[in-house]
């Protein structure tokens, strides 16, 4: 695994220029979904036996999963295809409740995810384990999944503010705990819920705001005693009963919406554009960005719709299209949590004013993205104002951006920003400078040679 970056070294950093090209035509297909990726490898290493898994994300954040579960026991092999085809990960795992002590700290680079997941597996199990991270994931706060974890008798020494690097001791036996989230995230419910399945009792998750369901799903998968009641007000009560038992599974990972957004917004802002996507995962807890677009004029067809690893999954047929600045209803925000940079870039070449809210949560992901990209998008040209929980954007109409300006887009270790501008850069006039690209590499290392192989 490369080390991960830091912001600390901007000697390291990667510059790069993203102009305006010609359309985007023909097909292309994502790699596989972040979320279920690390899952698949989380779960195999939990089942006794061997688990396949083609279609594996291999970005950093998911090798930095990979590493982890290899140093706490699991034996993970990936085996390149003889020809053009996939590789397939073959994970023999150690049984539910069989981690074993890491000899070194775990280092979970950007990864968020990694990072509170791996949090809820240690806390069952009687391990010390030390976390750290880059400088963007040692800001993000870990108090979310430190107090239900506690809840559930693991001890933490954090650094100031419940951050990375800290240090954990798990519970054997832990406590069963029924938990409210307090915020709507999917991260919080998977520890608790990963930390269940070596837990004596049940252990149950209320979510009154829904957020994505892989874990429920992946979960019942490899054969845990899972249930989910839906009240009538939405809530979901997740109910999983301990000391599970696991079986190996053959997982196909779908395409990962949450990088076809990048993919789908650049044909629906470029002039010309007719692209389709392949293999796009469209869990309802995930697609709420499609919807949005759509919502605002977007062109984008579902076509041959089908199921890859019991998740829904379809080719999006994306034609470049007038949009319509429009209010977002923060009550579709868990459903496009990540997609929000993008759907700002959308807005600010959109017709019209496009009001967002309810996005506090956007302020501690691996940047404050609401901060970061006002000032990202203003520097390009861009109409914005920055509300507390929100960004108020009026659009060009659909003429480019200003762009250029000589002025480097800070990205803050932050993937998700990098992309989002390198979009933008393709709809402007003078092109969009994103001062560091390597973060790209932890979620879509294929991104920018697919860009430029659609965009010349
Ligand atoms: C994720 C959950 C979301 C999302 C992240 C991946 C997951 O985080 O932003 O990229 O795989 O569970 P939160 O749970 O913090 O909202």
């Amino acid at each position: 695994m490369t080390p991960a970056p830091n912001a600390a070294d901007p000697n390291q950093m990667r510059a790069r220029r993203f102009a305006a090209g010609g359309p985007l035509r023909g097909r292309i297909r994502v790699p596989g979904d972040k979320s279920i990726s690390h899952r698949s490898l989380m779960l195999s290493a939990l089942a006794v036996g061997e688990s396949r898994v083609t279609g594996l994300l291999e970005g950093e954040d998911v090798l930095a999963t990979a590493a982890a579960m290899r140093a706490m026991g699991a034996d993970i092999e990936r085996i390149a295809p003889a020809g053009d085809g996939e590789a397939e990960w073959r994970i023999h795992g150690v049984g539910v409740g069989a981690l074993l002590q890491p000899t070194q700290a775990l280092d979970m680079g950007n990864s968020g995810t990694s990072t509170r997941l791996l949090m809820g597996l240690v806390a069952a199990h009687p391990i010390t384990a030390c976390f750290v991270g880059d400088a963007s994931l040692s800001k993000r706060p870990m108090g979310r999944v430190i107090d239900p974890l506690s809840l559930m008798g693991a001890e933490f020494t954090a650094s100031p503010g419940g951050r990375l690097p800290l240090m954990m001791r798990g519970a054997a036996p832990a406590v069963p705990i029924t938990y409210r989230l307090p915020v709507a995230s999917a991260q919080v419910k998977s520890a608790v819920l990963l930390a269940g399945l070596n837990t004596p009792g049940t252990t149950t998750v209320i979510e009154p705001i829904p957020t994505r369901d892989h874990s429920e799903r992946m979960l019942r998968g490899f054969g845990a005693d899972l249930s989910v009641e839906v009240e009538p007000d939405g809530t979901r009560i997740i109910t999983l009963r301990g000391e599970a038992q696991f079986r190996p599974q053959t997982i196909a990972v779908p395409g990962d919406p949450s990088s076809a957004a990048f993919f789908v917004t650049a044909a629906l802002l470029v002039p010309g554009s007719d692209l389709v996507v392949e293999n796009v995962g469209l869990n309802p807890t995930r697609a709420g960005l499609f919807d949005v677009l759509r919502q605002m004029g977007g062109s984008i067809e579902e076509v041959n719709p089908r199921e890859v690893g019991g998740e829904p999954v379809a080719d999006l047929r994306v034609r470049h299209s007038t949009l319509t600045g429009i209010e977002v209803d923060p009550a579709i925000a868990p459903s496009m949590i990540d997609e929000f940079p993008i759907l700002f870039v959308a807005a600010a070449l959109a017709q019209g004013r496009t009001v967002t809210s309810g996005l506090d949560e956007l302020r501690v992901k691996e940047s404050d993205r609401l901060a970061v990209m006002a000032a990202a998008l203003t520097a390009a040209g861009a109409r914005v104002e920055e509300r507390a929980d929100g960004l108020v954007i009026d659009g060009t109409g659909g003429d480019p951006l200003r762009g250029g300006n000589n002025q480097r887009i800070a990205t803050h270790l932050d993937h998700r920003i990098a992309m989002s501008m390198a979009v933008a850069g393709l709809a402007s006039r003078d092109g969009v400078d994103v001062d560091d690209t390597r973060p790209i590499a932890t979620s879509f290392p294929q991104f920018e040679a697919l860009l430029d192989g659609l965009s010349q």
